[in-house]
């Protein structure tokens, strides 16, 4: 086991519907001696691409970008959920369905921060649907940019995301990937990586 997937197993906790809580080091409180481990891991698993901005999507991905942003000393764009009297100007929006809330969702970068001269490394805490993940994309393309690569924390193995990703063709990193896990045992398979 990598030093995550030691974590998930000490402190994180399964409930009903297959939900993994880990609130008391990554989505609430935030471990940040394990972030800056997650940090220095996806810059060794993106070494040698010419990355120059990371995004990621508010709310729980913003801090993990943060921290993995001082390995990469590149700027961090986060992109919104919902308008606000904050965004002026231009935006790329794109439309994303949330697989558990059942409900539609916007994501929204403004046009200031991207742009076809940007190699960007798109951070995010879970990947389950990966339907937040590919509005991510979407407004990367729109922005004429390049997707040097995907850096996930917790990726749900059973469920559809991984694999659509990975179809498209990024190089998706995921530090832990959960296969299977039981709440009755407490326990977790995680998938071999190199
Ligand atoms: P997806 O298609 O983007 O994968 O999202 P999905 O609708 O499946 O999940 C909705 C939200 O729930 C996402 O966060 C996702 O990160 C999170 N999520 C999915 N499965 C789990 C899980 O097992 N444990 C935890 N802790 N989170 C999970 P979000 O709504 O974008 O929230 P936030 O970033 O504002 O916290
Ligand atoms: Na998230
Ligand atoms: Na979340």
């Amino acid at each position: 086991m990598n030093f995550l997937e030691e974590r998930i197993v000490k402190d994180g906790i399964i409930t009903e519907g297959n939900v993994l809580k880990v609130d008391s080091f990554l989505n609430h409180q935030m471990d940040i001696e394990l972030f800056d481990q997650i940090g220095a891991e996806f810059k060794r698993r993106f070494e040698g691409k010419p990355i120059n901005k990371i995004l990621t999507i508010e709310a729980s991905g913003i801090g993990i970008a943060c921290v993995a942003a001082q390995h990469f000393k590149v700027p961090v764009v986060f992109a919104k959920k919902t308008q606000s009297i904050n965004l002026e100007g231009e935006m790329y929006v794109a439309e994303v369905e949330s697989f558990t809330h059942r409900c539609k969702n916007q994501v929204i970068v403004s046009q200031k921060f991207l742009s076809e001269e940007d190699h960007v490394l798109i951070i995010d805490d879970f990947l389950a649907n990966g339907c937040a993940l590919q509005g991510l994309i979407q407004i990367v393309q729109a922005a004429g940019a390049t997707v040097e690569g995907i850096g996930i924390v917790i990726e749900k193995g059973f469920q559809a995301g991984g694999s659509i990703i990975r179809n498209l063709g990024y190089q998706l990193e995921s530090l832990a990937i959960v296969d299977a896990m039981d709440e009755k045992t407490g326990t977790f398979v995680f998938r071999e990586q190199k």
